[in-house]
């Protein structure tokens, strides 16, 4: 099976690209750069990986992204995520930033964009990988700002093609967001939110209600409302969901806890996703390796977790033939 695992070509549609920065990559930046971080080796950063819920490791996560600080910055996080890509067999991505937790210190949007963009490009010309990119609003912060970086962002509308929110989810609900999410829709912006990661259920429907996304990230507590199963089942609303993140942030107390075999068994689409995999223990592939692991998860979920991957991404429908055609070339 993890042969199998690996040589099944994937698509990740939930990804901080600032959860990608690994240790070794903060100390080479904090020192070009001349950042203080509160960590004497890679060991130690590891070592203060250990969360016990969704805002401890924000916390730890934001401190880590003060490191990144010029275009060329954001070209190396970028690059190094590619090359994981590489490794997992995952040929396309749509990758999330957090432009708030950069422009905030100083840095650029266009820097930003710009490093990223690049990387992508590379990524294409390289490896063949396909993405998309992804900018996401904090929700600790206001609706206002949100609305200030939207108009920043619609300088490089060719280069980003929907939104998203993230951050602290408790007591931030998505109808704090419901008007800048509209704005971006009439903009042409595909929509995403982060909405039953911790929060209760309502948080998802209002997601669907309010901010009319067109996936939902993580999803997990959709669960204790059967209605609510019912509906995202008709509609086949994808659910981007990240178990390695659930484990390491608390959501289920093991991986024996976690609920994906029967969101899948109800008939969800569900796909498997790294979220934050510098912070997390694992890319893509640790990932399906865990669940194959420690649930009773069969080949067939692990094609149905595959194919959806591709299915639910914001990419032609062309381009998800080939694509489900190239996972049907590896199961021949
Ligand atoms: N930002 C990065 N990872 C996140 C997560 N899992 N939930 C909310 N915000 C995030
Ligand atoms: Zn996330």
């Amino acid at each position: 099976m993890i042969d199998l695992i690996q040589k099944l070509p994937k698509a990740e549609l939930h990804l901080h690209i600032e959860g990608s920065l690994e240790p070794e990559l903060m100390f080479r930046l904090a020192r070009k750069n001349n950042v203080e971080i509160p960590y004497d080796s890679v060991e130690d950063v590891r070592a203060a990986y250990n969360f016990n819920n969704l805002q401890s490791f924000l916390d730890i996560y934001y401190a880590g992204a003060n490191v990144l600080l010029t275009q060329d910055d954001f070209y190396d996080l970028t690059w190094e995520y590619i090359l994981k890509c590489v490794e997992d067999n995952v040929i396309h991505t749509e990758i999330f930033f957090d432009p708030q937790t950069h422009t905030e210190r100083g840095v650029a949007f266009e820097a930003i964009i710009t490093g990223i963009k690049e990387a992508l490009a590379d990524a294409k010309a390289k490896y063949g990988i396909t993405s998309c990119i992804i900018m996401c609003f904090l929700r600790h912060l206001s609706q206002e700002a949100a609305f200030e970086t939207l108009e920043q962002a619609m300088a490089f509308k060719e280069d980003i093609i929907g939104v998203g929110l993230d951050s602290s989810e408790l007591g931030n609900p998505p109808s704090k967001f419901k008007e800048v999410f509209q704005k971006a829709k009439e903009a042409g912006f595909k929509l995403v939110a982060h909405a039953g990661e911790e929060a209760d259920f309502s948080y998802i429907y209002e997601a669907l209600d309010l901010l009319n996304i067109n996936r939902i990230d993580h999803g997990v507590q959709s669960i204790k409302s059967p209605e609510l199963m019912q509906r995202l089942k008709d509609e086949q609303m994808p659910l981007t969901v990240c178990p390695n993140s659930n484990i390491e942030l608390r959501v289920f107390d093991n991986y024996k806890e976690h609920n994906i075999k029967a969101l899948l068994d109800y008939g969800l689409n569900i796909s498997v996703n790294s979220d934050d995999p510098a912070y997390f223990k694992g890319y893509v592939n640790q990932n399906f390796i865990n669940l194959y692991e420690n649930l009773p998860i069969t080949e067939e979920d692990i094609i149905t977790l595959v194919k959806n991957s591709f299915r639910s991404a914001f990419i032609s429908d062309e381009l998800k033939e080939d694509y489900l055609a190239k996972v049907d070339a590896v199961l021949q």
